[in-house]
């Protein structure tokens, strides 16, 4: 949406594995236009060739991977051949093609538990599970790819972690079951679609003792993406840069605040740890403002208040009928 707000001509491919049509239909209702979509899989060679051959692309922002941590660690292959096996193809019809500007949507994951907060880009690089491990080795071949070819460029962006939904509440994140992040599930404990959220864990080293996250709002995000975006078309070369507001938050300070922006009850227990999960991670954005002039404009009330509104409006996700999502707006 951001792309197409700044002029951008986009074109969307998505296998719709981890996302719904209907996300594309709600875009076109708010942006007033059509969406060109092409639905495949990137390792669907040829299908994405004729995606290369009928439009001349200036560049890729490459979104597409499986991304739940813990899926990954049963079923590791799947993450491989998806992440690692899709992002191949995707550069060898982009390098057939003549595209040479790549935004990769990368993951601060590839830090692992890191040794100090807050985490910079130059942090040691230690990933704790395939799916980090995916992530990072996308990020080495994007660098081995560029160091053959000086006129590719590519842009890094670690997420932290990404929350929220679009102001509108009519776009937002729609997990299949039980949600894996925490605010998802908070947002169905609201609901009442959950009895209670489990905090994983009260006796961390934190200031109340629960993991403390850099949570960012998915607008910030998108905004980044067409800052590297532009960032590359001005041909500043490559960059690798950490998305994240430079402050941690505590489980337990996230339900406070969606308490107050949802203005419902969220009830928990506090249970045992989450295994691999680290006390404390919060990014260094320094560089993101150096680079790109960016940085998270969104607090946690308005991440709470956008999560609380996408949910409200839209208790069955994209099942619900978008007419009745906007009679309820
Ligand atoms: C946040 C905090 C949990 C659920 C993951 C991926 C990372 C990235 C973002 C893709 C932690 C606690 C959670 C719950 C809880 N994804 N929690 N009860 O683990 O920081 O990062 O998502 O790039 O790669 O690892 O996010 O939302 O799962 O957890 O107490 O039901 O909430 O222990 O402290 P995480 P999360």
């Amino acid at each position: 949406m951001v792309l197409i707000e700044r002029g951008h001509e986009v074109v969307v491919v998505d296998n719709f594995r981890n996302s719904s049509p209907e996300a594309i239909t709600r875009l076109e209702s708010l942006l007033g236009l059509p969406i060109a979509v092409d639905r495949l899989d990137l390792r669907d060679r040829a299908r994405l060739a004729r995606v290369f051959a009928r439009h001349r692309f200036d560049a890729v922002v490459h979104f597409a991977a499986l991304k739940a941590v813990g899926e990954s660690c049963q079923c590791p292959l799947e993450y491989f051949d998806n992440n690692i096996g899709g992002s191949i193809a995707l550069l060898q019809e982009m390098a057939a093609a003549g595209v040479k500007r790549l935004v990769f949507s990368s993951s601060a994951t590839v830090y692992g538990m890191p040794e100090s907060v807050p985490v910079r880009e130059d942090a040691e690089l230690k990933v704790t599970n395939p799916y980090g491990r995916t992530k990072l080795v996308v990020e080495q071949l994007l660098a081995d790819v560029a160091a053959s070819d000086p006129a590719f460029q590519v842009a890094d962006l670690r997420y932290f972690n990404p929350v929220g939904a679009h102001p509108s509440g009519l776009i937002g994140e729609a997990p299949d079951g039980p949600p894996n992040n925490l605010m998802p599930y908070v947002c169905q404990v609201a609901a009442g679609r959950r009895e209670r959220l489990q905090v994983f864990g009260g006796d961390y080293p934190t200031r109340d003792g629960t993991g403390v996250r850099d949570y960012l709002h998915v607008v910030d995000l998108a905004r980044a993406h067409a800052d590297a975006l532009d960032y590359l078309v001005r041909d500043r070369g490559g960059l690798t840069v950490n998305l994240g507001t430079g402050s941690g938050i505590s489980v337990l300070e996230l339900v406070r605040a969606f308490e107050a922006a949802s203005e419902r009850p969220v009830p928990y227990e506090i249970v045992a740890r989450r295994p691999g999960d680290v006390a404390e991670v919060f990014a260094d954005p320094s560089l993101a403002y150096e680079r790109l002039g960016w940085r998270a404009e969104f607090g946690v009330e308005a991440m709470c208040r956008d999560a609380w509104r996408w949910q409200a409006l839209n208790p069955d996700g994209y099942r619900t009928r978008l007419a009745e999502a906007m009679r309820a707006r």
